[in-house]
C-alpha cells in the first residue's frame, strides 16, 4: 500500500476515455503541421550564446537581472508599442503572475470562455470573483459590466487577441471600449498573433490600434525561441517586479537566451514574406478540409479541424501519421468535451515537395470517414 495507489487508478480513467498523453520517444518523425513555430525561425542556430552566461545565477531580484535583460526588454517594448516590457521566464509564467499580481480578493476578473490554461490559472490564483464570458462576446461583457462592475474595486477583462485552440479573434476595440466606459483593466495575450499579424507582425492590438492595459506576449512561437514578455506603462513593469510571484520567486531567464531576443525580433519585424507565406500556406490547407465538408475553425495561421469525440481525432492523427504528416490530436482539458479536434497549423519556409506531402495526406485523410 502507498498514498499514491490512486495514481494507477488515475491514469486508466484517462486511457479507458482515449485522454491519456504520453512521454513521446523524441521529436515527431514526419512532416510538421502542428507546431507553433509559425514563421518557421525555431530551427534557426541560437547565435549569441557565445561569451554570454548560460544562467542568470538568481532571481532577478537578487542578482539575476542582467544587461541582456534589459536590451531584451527594451525591444520587445518597442516592438508592440508600448512603454515598458519584463522578461518572464515563458507565458504561462506571465499570465499566472500578471493576473494574479493585479486582481485581488475584492476585484472582477472577466475571462473568455476559451483562454489559455495559464490565464485561468492566474485567475484562480488573484481569488478574485471570476466570470467567464461567452467566446468573444463583447455583448456578453458589457451585460457583466453592467451588472456588476459597482461591487468591484477594480476590474480587468482578460483575452487572447488570436486564440490558440480555435483561431478566432477577440473584438479588441469593443473590449478597449467597453473598459474605457466601466473603468476596468485590458489584458490581452497576443501569444498567437505576434510575429503572424499586424504592421512588423506587432500583434493584432497594434493592427487593430487598440492600446491595452497589459500585453502579454511569447517568444516560444512565432519568434522561435522559448520565453515571454508583459508590456504596458513603465509602473506596470515596476508593479510586476515586485508583485507577480511568477517572476520575483523564480531564476531570471537565462542571460544567453535573453541576447537572442534582440537580433531575433528585428529578424520577425522584417519577415513580410514569411508572413504572406504562412498565412497563404494555411490557407490552401484550410481550404482542402473544407472542400471535403470538414468541419474548421476561425482563419489565419491555426487550423482547428474538429472532429468531436476523442478516438475521431486520434484516428484523424495516425492517418495523417501513415502518409508522413504530424498533426496532433488536442484532446479534454485543452479543449471542451466533445470538441476533440487536430489543430493544423501553418508554417513559412516549406518546400513545394512538403507542401504536396501534406496535401496529399491531408486530403486521403479527409476524404475517409471517422
Ligand atoms: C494563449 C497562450 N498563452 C500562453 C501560453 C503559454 O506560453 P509558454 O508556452 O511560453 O509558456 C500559450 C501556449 O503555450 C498560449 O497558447
Amino acid at each position: 500500500m502507498s498514498g499514491l495507489d490512486f495514481l494507477s487508478e488515475e491514469l486508466e480513467a484517462l486511457r479507458s476515455r482515449n485522454l491519456l498523453r504520453e512521454t513521446s520517444a523524441g521529436p515527431p518523425t514526419g512532416l510538421v503541421l502542428c507546431s507553433n513555430d509559425y514563421l518557421g525561425l525555431a530551427e534557426l542556430p541560437a547565435t549569441r550564446a557565445v561569451g554570454v552566461a548560460g544562467g542568470a545565477g538568481a532571481a532577478a531580484l537578487v542578482t539575476g537581472y542582467h544587461d541582456t535583460h534589459r536590451l531584451a526588454e527594451h525591444t520587445l517594448a518597442e516592438w508592440v508599442g508600448l512603454p515598458a516590457a519584463l522578461l518572464f521566464s515563458s507565458g504561462y509564467c506571465a499570465n499566472l503572475g500578471v493576473v494574479s499580481a493585479l486582481a485581488g480578493p475584492t476585484d472582477l476578473v472577466l475571462s473568455d470562455q476559451l483562454n489559455h490554461a495559464s490565464i485561468i490559472d492566474g485567475c484562480r490564483l488573484s481569488r478574485a470573483t471570476v466570470s467567464v464570458f461567452e467566446h468573444c462576446s463583447v455583448e456578453d461583457v458589457a451585460r457583466q459590466l453592467e451588472s456588476r462592475r459597482s461591487q468591484a474595486r477594480r476590474a480587468f477583462v482578460v483575452t487572447e487577441s488570436y486564440f490558440g485552440m480555435d483561431a478566432t479573434t477577440a473584438d479588441l476595440r469593443g473590449l478597449r471600449a467597453l473598459c474605457d466606459r466601466f473603468d476596468a483593466a485590458l489584458i490581452v495575450d497576443e501569444a498567437h498573433s505576434l510575429g503572424v499579424f499586424g504592421s512588423e507582425g506587432g500583434g493584432l492590438c497594434r493592427e487593430a490600434g487598440v492600446v491595452p492595459d497589459v500585453l502579454i506576449g511569447t517568444l516560444g512561437k512565432a519568434v522561435g525561441l522559448h520565453g515571454a514578455f508583459a508590456a504596458g506603462r513603465g509602473e506596470l513593469r515596476a508593479f510586476l517586479w515586485n508583485r507577480a510571484r511568477s517572476f520575483v520567486f523564480s531564476t531570471a531567464t537565462s542571460p544567453a537566451a535573453a541576447a537572442e531576443i534582440p537580433e531575433r525580433i528585428q529578424l520577425v519585424r522584417s519577415a513580410e514574406d514569411r508572413r504572406r507565406d504562412v498565412l497563404g500556406w494555411a490557407a490552401e490547407l484550410r481550404a482542402v478540409l473544407a472542400e471535403r465538408g470538414q468541419r474548421v475553425y476561425g482563419a489565419g495561421p491555426i487550423i482547428p479541424w474538429v472532429l468531436g469525440e476523442a478516438t475521431a481525432a486520434l484516428t484523424a492523427q495516425q492517418r495523417l501519421l501513415d502518409h508522413g504528416v504530424v498533426g496532433l490530436a488536442i484532446r479534454p482539458p485543452t479543449v471542451p468535451l466533445g470538441q476533440s479536434r487536430v489543430r493544423l497549423a501553418g508554417r513559412a519556409g516549406l518546400s513545394p515537395s512538403q507542401r504536396e506531402v501534406a496535401l496529399q495526406a491531408l486530403s486521403v485523410t479527409a476524404d475517409q470517414s471517422f
